[in-house]
C-alpha cells in the first residue's frame, strides 16, 4: 500500500513513522511533511509547490492529484482544516479512501455551535450551554447568568476562540473582543457561552467507522485509545502562556476503570449513536477533550482529528499495525479490528524555540545524537524543523517532541529528558514535569 498524509507537523510525522512500520506499506507520502519526515524510513516528503504538474494549484485538489500522480492507495488528513473544507470528500470522489471525516462530519470541530447542539440533541454529558449571534442578548446573558462562563467563538480560531473568564467583566469583555471588534474574524460573528466546570483536562482519542452500511449492520463503532495528556501552559507547574502543547503522557493512571466506563457511557456510547442517527458518513479519527470533573466526565470538545502532541505519546504505545487500522476504518471493518497496547508509558516533553509562543527566531541548526536517543528507547518527532542541506533547522515555535518508552511511568520519565540532552539548538527550552502531579493543567479559578 502506499499511503498519502497529509500534514507537516509532529503528529503527521508519528503518524507517518507509525505507517511506514507497518508490513503492509511500501511508502508514505508526506505532503509536505517536515525535516523528520524527510530522513524517515520508507517516507518521501512532496511539497506541492514544487509539483510542476499541480501549475501552482494551492487548492485543495493539489493533495489528489499528488495522490493520483503517486498511485496512493489511501488517505491519512493530519489537520482540521482540509477536513473542515470538504478534503476528504475529495478524495472519496476520486476512488481514493482517506482516514477523515467529510465537510459534515468534521463541522463537529469546525463550528461549537454545531458541536453543542449535537452533543444536547443526543445526551452527551457537557456543559449547559447557549449560542449568540447579537453581542446585545450575549452581554444581557452574562448580566443575569454571572461568572464564571467559558466564552467560545463558534469557528476554527486556531486555538484563540475560547475565553474562560472569571468574572462577569472578563465575559462581557471576551464577547465584544469576539463579537464586535472582530478578534478572531469570522470565526467570532457566532459565540457559544457555557458553563465552567471544574476539573482536570484529559484527551482521548478514538477510531471511528460509520457508515450506512456499518450502521444497518450494527458494526458502526468507536474504538478508543488508550487516554493522554497535553500539557498546554508554557512553564513547569501549569504556568504561563497557552501554547500549542508543551508535552504529552500516555497512558495516566488517574483514569480509573470506573472513569472510563463513565466516559464510555455518557460520552462515546451517545456520541456514536448520535452519528448513526445523523447519517454522518464518519470514517477517520475523533478526539474528546474532556474534563473530569466531580460529577464525572464531561465533554469540552469534539476534535475530527488525532490530537498534537497527544499522538506522540500515544502511537508508540500502539502494538498494532496502524495500517491496518487505517485500512479497517476505511473498508468498514473497524469494528474487528484489536487494538493492543503496550504494557509501560510514554511522556513526550516538547522543545520549543525560545521566545514561543509570542515572537521566536527561526533557522537554528538543530544537533541530535541518534545513537543516544535510540538508547534511551526514545523517538524524537520533528515539528517546527525542516530539512536544508541535510541538516535540520527550525522553522517554527514547537520544533520537536522526544517521545520515550519505560516499563514505569518514571522510566519513561528519565528516559524522556535523558535523551533530550542528546538534541540542541540555539535557544531549546522545554518543560521539565510533563506527566508529574502538579504538571497537568487543573481548571480552578
Ligand atoms: P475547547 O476548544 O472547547 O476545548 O476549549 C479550549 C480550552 O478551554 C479547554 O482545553 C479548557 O482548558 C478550556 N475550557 C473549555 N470549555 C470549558 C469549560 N466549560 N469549563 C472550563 N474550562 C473550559
Ligand atoms: N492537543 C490538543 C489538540 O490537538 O487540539
Amino acid at each position: 500500500m502506499k499511503i498519502i498524509v497529509v500534514g507537516s507537523g509532529g503528529r503527521e510525522h508519528a503518524i507517518s513513522w507509525k505507517l511506514a512500520q507497518s508490513s503492509l506499506v511500501s511508502q508514505v507520502i508526506c505532503v509536505p511533511g517536515n525535516g523528520g519526515t524527510a530522513h524517515e524510513k520508507k517516507c518521501k516528503n512532496i511539497d506541492p509547490a514544487d509539483c510542476s504538474y499541480l501549475d501552482g494549484d494551492k487548492s485543495l485538489a493539489a493533495y489528489v492529484a499528488i495522490a493520483k500522480h503517486e498511485n496512493c492507495d489511501l488517505a491519512v488528513i493530519g489537520p482540521e482544516e482540509p477536513l473542515a473544507k470538504g478534503a476528504a470528500d475529495l478524495f472519496w470522489a476520486e476512488g481514493i479512501p482517506c482516514v477523515g471525516p467529510k465537510k459534515d462530519g468534521a463541522q463537529l470541530e469546525a463550528s461549537k455551535d454545531f458541536a453543542k447542539a449535537f452533543m444536547h440533541k443526543y445526551d452527551v454529558a457537557c456543559a449547559v450551554s447557549k449560542t449568540f449571534t447579537d453581542p446585545k442578548e450575549a452581554h444581557s446573558y452574562i448580566e443575569d447568568h454571572g461568572s464564571p462562563v467559558v466564552i467560545k467563538a463558534d469557528g476554527l480560531a486556531a486555538g484563540k476562540g475560547v475565553v474562560v473568564a472569571a468574572t462577569v467583566q472578563e465575559a462581557h469583555e471576551a464577547v465584544t473582543n469576539l463579537m464586535e471588534l472582530g478578534k478572531v474574524g469570522e470565526a467570532g460573528e457566532k459565540i457559544v457561552i457555557e458553563d465552567y466546570l471544574e476539573g482536570i483536562e484529559i484527551s482521548v482519542l478514538a477510531a471511528v467507522c460509520v457508515t450506512e452500511k456499518t450502521s444497518a449492520l450494527k458494526t458502526a463503532v468507536i474504538v478508543p485509545f488508550l487516554p493522554a495528556r497535553d500539557h498546554k501552559r508554557l512553564l513547569d507547574g501549569a504556568k504561563g502562556p497557552n501554547t500549542g502543547g508543551m508535552g504529552a503522557v500516555c497512558p495516566l493512571s488517574d483514569v480509573t476503570d470506573e472513569v472510563f466506563s463513565a466516559f464510555d457511557k455518557n460520552i462515546l456510547k451517545p456520541t456514536l449513536r448520535g452519528l448513526i442517527a445523523e447519517k454522518t458518513d464518519y470514517r477517520g479519527f475523533i478526539f474528546f477533550g474532556l474534563m473530569l470533573t466531580a460529577n464525572g466526565p464531561k465533554l469540552l470538545e469534539y476534535n475530527v482529528r488525532l490530537g498534537d502532541p497527544e499522538t506522540q505519546a500515544v502511537l508508540p504505545m500502539a502494538d498494532f499495525d496502524f495500517a491496518a487500522l487505517c485500512r479497517a476504518i476505511t473498508d468498514e471493518t473497524l469494528s474487528s479490528f484489536s487494538c493492543k497496547w503496550k504494557d509501560g508509558f510514554v511522556v513526550a516533553p516538547v522543545a520549543v524555540s525560545s521566545g514561543y509562543p509570542e515572537a521566536y527566531e527561526k533557522g537554528k541548526t538543530v544537533t541530535v545524537n541518534e545513537d543516544f536517543i535510540a538508547a534511551a528507547d526514545a523517538k524524537l518527532f520533528a515539528a517546527g524543523a525542516v530539512e536544508k542541506d541535510g541538516r535540520l533547522i527550525t522553522n517554527g515555535g514547537r520544533v520537536l517532541s522526544c517521545s520515550a518508552f519505560g516499563k514505569t511511568f518514571d522510566e519513561a520519565r528519565e528516559n524522556s529528558y535523558k535523551a533530550l540532552k542528546a538534541v540542541s539548538f540555539e535557544g531549546m527550552f522545554y518543560r521539565k514535569d510533563i506527566g508529574l502531579d502538579g504538571a497537568a493543567e487543573s481548571v480552578k479559578l
